[in-house]
């Protein structure tokens, strides 16, 4: 390669961004394009995002087109089912090589560190075990495609404020053992093509420029052999190829041409080695041939079959929705009740998603109201109304619809139904995070009434992010739905029905209040505008003063922050209720190595049904953790054996001495539950000491 090819694969532009003139004839616009090299055969790279569908910013992109928008992030992971994840990554895999890409920009695995972040809903919760195991299972699904995935954002970009700016300043054990780990479980079980570095500096030093994230850990101690791509606008410095980046995406949104007209003087003036190219390209070779891109390349675009991928939504919901709340069994609903109202949410309209450039436009398009606002692409609903879906899941029923604006009309008219379901929703976006864990504009106050109104009260939450419940005990059952995706209102209507029983758990924390949370202020939020200088040294994107991030909870994210400090959340990880009973016996724990657990699950209720057993640890002086879960179907009556090994890393500390982790000799804790705040069984074992090298 001569060395103006070398360098050709190094950056590239948004194509959308591209006056149509100097596009490429034929590539289909996504978020970012990488010229090919014809000569070599060695394609262009043509990429989309990403983890929730083909996404096209809700249809902003590109205007008309629709891709099967699967659920959120959260109620992906809330199916705790790495088969299901997989399913949905190999859909969109398929959906995206249709047409036209062979790169997706999928993977998100933040963890949620703070309920507030507005990409919350975009991710796999709080937990590295699960959301590491979850994220190899969607990587791997997007990958059978032979199109190439990314992993995103290197590293502990877990808010939105100041995401261009603020630095992340902790130890480097305590993210070794969470952030870095949800990686580290990523990358060894999906392998992706790519890791995208994140906006957030880490230790002062930018994420995209950081030689211990990029080098360090992800090549020396990790042995990953692709490469790195920016997140769009994330560069900074020329530098940044010797730290470890190979790639520039979406190149205008920097502010220089950092891997192409700097790159080029930089080489001349022998500020750059030509061996930091030739590092960078071997990576993105590397990855183009081993992820299959040039034996099986993506040819024109292709029929989709959007009836079978849109069956991969519903069931990815099916399973998602977490049944929070049934006070005396009122669901599923009884016979077939006379009326039902369906309150807010315009569940007339369709289901609510998550804005930013995840925003799929769902098959049958994004439908928008002229009041509606928002950030970036805005609110929108798509896919099978909520109202629409009631009415095919209870036939015999009347089920009106009321948008609540007039109160005391909803009111009146909550009091006259069998039954009333209100959606509760709440908007989040990519690039801002939430004020708080409210629903708001009125929304717990309207709740509230109509349950006074309806002791039959149904409550469907549509949120990216936990909220908080004033009126929870007022109301006869809660349903957390997330953002459903296309099929969700019809999965919603099945469990209250009962067609579907239930079996999601929380992958997040639900807090009681902000008092419990690590940091009760979110940090940055208090800043003001950013100073000019601050504007002339990071660019226009930056929206506030440099700020640092800390975080108290280290390693102990999300529930372990609550055990380690006692405190009971409004829903704990792993919650979720049934329509049958499950009942866990015969525990039997190993240690020495490992810890090694086997036990019986039987299904004693009336109703066939999935359950997710979860497995704990304690060690001594630490917050419980997961080692690991079952996700189990059983028909009443059945019992199933489970057996749970843990991944020593997780009964281990980290090392930054002996650069590994650590097992000390000592007694575990072991427990089987049914949340993270309640054991079931419980055995005590004693693992033996061991040093695990990366
Ligand atoms: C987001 C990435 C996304 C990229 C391209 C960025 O703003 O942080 O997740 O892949 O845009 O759309």
């Amino acid at each position: 390669m001569t060395a103006d090819e070398k360098v050709t694969l190094l950056h590239g532009p948004m194509l959308g961004m591209v006056p149509q003139a100097k596009r490429p004839p034929g590539v289909t616009i996504g978020a970012g394009y990488i010229p090919g090299i014809a000569r070599l055969g060695i394609p262009a790279l043509v990429e989309s995002d990403a983890s929730l569908g083909v996404a096209n910013l809700g249809g902003v992109l590109r205007k008309g087109d629709v891709a099967t928008a699967l659920p959120s992030g959260l109620a992906l992971a809330a199916t705790w089912n790495p088969d299901l994840v997989y399913a949905g990554g190999k859909m969109i895999g398929s959906e995206a090589r249709a047409k036209g890409f062979n790169v997706l920009l999928a993977g998100g695995v933040n963890l949620v560190r703070d309920p507030r972040g507005g990409r919350t809903f975009e991710y796999l919760g709080e937990d590295p075990l699960l959301a590491g195991r979850l994220v190899a299972a969607q990587i791997g699904g997007v990958q059978s495609n032979h199109i190439m995935s990314t992993i995103k954002h290197f590293a502990l970009n877990d808010q939105e404020t100041g995401r261009n700016i603020a630095s992340v300043n902790f130890d480097e054990a305590s993210a070794r053992e969470s952030d870095l780990l949800a990686f580290e479980l990523g990358i060894e079980g999906g392998h992706p093509g790519a890791v995208m570095c994140s906006y957030n500096r880490v230790g002062d030093t930018y994420a995209c420029e950081n030689r211990f994230l990029l080098t360090d850990v992800l090549r020396r101690d990790w042995g990953f052999s692709g490469f790195v791509m920016s997140d769009w606008g994330a560069v900074h410095s020329v530098g940044a190829l010797t730290a470890g980046l190979d790639q520039e995406s979406g190149e205008a949104l920097d502010t220089k041409r950092f891997f192409s007209t700097e790159l080029s003087s930089a080489l001349l003036a022998g500020e750059v080695p030509m061996a930091a190219v030739d590092r960078a390209t071997l990576g993105i070779l590397t990855a183009i041939y081993s992820q299959g891109l040039v034996d099986h390349p993506v040819i024109g675009k292709s029929a989709i079959d959007y009836a079978a991928d849109g069956a991969v939504a519903l069931r990815a919901e099916q399973q998602g929705i977490v049944l929070l709340r049934n006070q005396d069994g009122i669901l599923p609903l009884k016979a077939h009740p006379r009326t039902i109202l369906l309150v807010g949410g315009h569940g007339d309209l369709g289901v609510l998603s998550g804005g930013g450039s995840s925003q799929v436009s769902p098959v049958g398009g994004l439908r928008r109201r002229a009041t509606a606002t928002g950030s970036f692409t805005g609110y929108g609903y798509g896919g099978t109304p909520p109202l629409e879906a009631l009415r095919t899941a209870f036939p015999d029923s009347v089920i009106t619809y009321i948008d609540s604006t007039d109160l005391p009309a909803t009111i009146a008219a909550a009091a006259k139904a069998d039954i009333a379901v209100v959606i509760g929703e709440k908007f989040s976006s990519e690039g801002v995070d939430v004020r708080d864990l409210s629903l708001g504009g009125g929304q717990d106050d309207l709740i509230a009434a109509v349950a006074g109104a309806n002791p039959n009260t149904v409550v469907v939450l549509e949120t990216g992010n936990p909220v908080v419940m004033p009126w929870r005990d007022k109301v006869a059952a809660i349903l957390e739905a997330w953002y459903p995706g296309q099929s969700g209102g019809t999965a919603v209507a099945q469990v209250l029905s009962g067609a579907v029983n239930p079996s999601g758990h929380l992958p997040v924390t639900f807090p009681a209040d902000f008092g419990q949370i690590p940091n009760p202020v979110l940090p940055g939020s208090t800043m003001g505008p950013p100073s000019k200088q601050d504007k002339a040294l990071y660019g226009s994107a930056v929206t506030s003063p440099t700020f640092d991030i800390g975080y108290p909870e280290g390693s102990d994210v999300g529930y372990r922050w609550y055990d380690a400090r006692h405190a009971v959340p409004l829903y704990p990880f792993g919650f979720g209720l049934s329509y049958t009973h499950f009942a866990y016996a015969g525990l039997q724990a190993h240690g020495g190595a490992t810890v090694r657990v086997t036990f019986r699950v039987t299904n004693t209720g009336t109703a066939a049904g999935a359950d997710v057993p979860q497995v704990y640890v304690t060690l001594p002086g630490k917050a419980r953790r997961l080692i690991g879960w079952s996700r189990t179907d059983l028909a009443p009556g059945q019992t199933r054996t489970v057996t749970v090994v843990a991944d020593r890393r997780l009964l281990a500390r980290y090392s930054v001495q002996n650069r590994g982790w650590l097992v000390a000799a000592g007694p575990v804790k072991v427990e089987v539950s049914r949340a993270a705040t309640d054991p079931v069984l419980t055995a005590s074992v004693r693992i033996a000491a061991a040093q695990l090298q990366p």
